[in-house]
């Protein structure tokens, strides 16, 4: 579903903050990718989204090359990025509308979706008000009730955990089992590694840019009792 096979990337003065990645991405599975800060997890997620081009390498979604056949690649998925960054002067509901516009989201769809994310996250009252008005919280909930409206085949988070309240990361974490459940993929980072170990089918552990682990929980822990917290500390540990 998704593949990326050697990419890298370089920012300026040589910083090589993704090394020679390859990673391929089943179909039905949530797949988590952890790592330190600073080893290259939103740098590949924007990657992925076209956000940034690799230095080398290549990505592709669904079979379609996010560089030479962008369009067919970026209706694949929906992405959450670390930030919320929505027009401060836009109303919640005229997001969630543009949104469902570029993705051609039929009204009939779009109506129901909408309401059901937005009562799921306790947004739909805010809906009327401009973004400038709302939380943190709130504007995450947004991007992420905009992010399912679609549907995507693959739905991409970076850290979504965030800063959401208990009672949203439980809602949050019931869609994304739904979501596979119905065939659909999902990508995200996170820190919070009990979240990881609960819901993920596969992760991928990456560390100074390199991928030190990609696998299923119980085959990285080598039919160890070790938590996924302990496996992390130990195998991203500087010598
Ligand atoms: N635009 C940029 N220009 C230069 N260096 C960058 C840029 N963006 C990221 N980097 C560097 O690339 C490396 C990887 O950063 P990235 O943001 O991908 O890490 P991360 O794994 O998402 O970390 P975190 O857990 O803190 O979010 C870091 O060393 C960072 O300083
Ligand atoms: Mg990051």
């Amino acid at each position: 579903m998704l593949k990326l096979k050697g990419v890298t990337k370089v920012f300026s003065g040589n910083k090589i903050a993704v090394d020679h990645l390859d990673l391929d991405i089943l179909e039905g599975e949530i797949f988590g990718f952890i790592g330190p800060n600073g080893a290259g997890k939103t740098t590949t997620l924007r990657m992925i989204t076209g956000i940034i081009s690799p230095t080398e390498g290549e990505i592709t979604i669904g079979g379609h090359n996010i560089k030479a056949d962008a369009i067919s690649a970026k209706k694949q998925f929906t992405f959450v990025p670390d930030q919320s960054e929505i027009y401060d002067a836009v109303k919640g509901i005229d997001y969630l509308n543009f949104i469902s516009d570029m993705y051609e989201v039929n009204i009939a769809d779009r109506k129901e979706r909408i309401e059901r994310y937005t009562k799921l996250f306790q947004i739909d009252d805010a809906l009327t008000q401009s973004v400038n008005s709302y939380s943190h919280g709130m504007r995450q909930k947004l991007m992420i009730c905009g992010a399912l409206l679609p549907n995507p085949k693959i739905f991409i988070l970076d850290e979504p955990h965030v800063g959401l309240d208990p009672h949203s990361n439980k809602i949050l974490k019931d869609l994304m089992r739904e979501h596979c459940e119905k065939g659909g993929t999902v990508l995200f980072s996170s820190h919070v590694l009990e979240v990881v170990e609960n819901l993920c089918h596969r992760v991928a552990i990456i560390h100074k840019g390199k991928l030190i682990a990609c696998d299923t929980l119980e085959a990285i822990k080598h039919n160890r009792t070790a938590t996924l917290e302990e496996i992390f500390l130990e195998m991203t540990k500087d010598e």
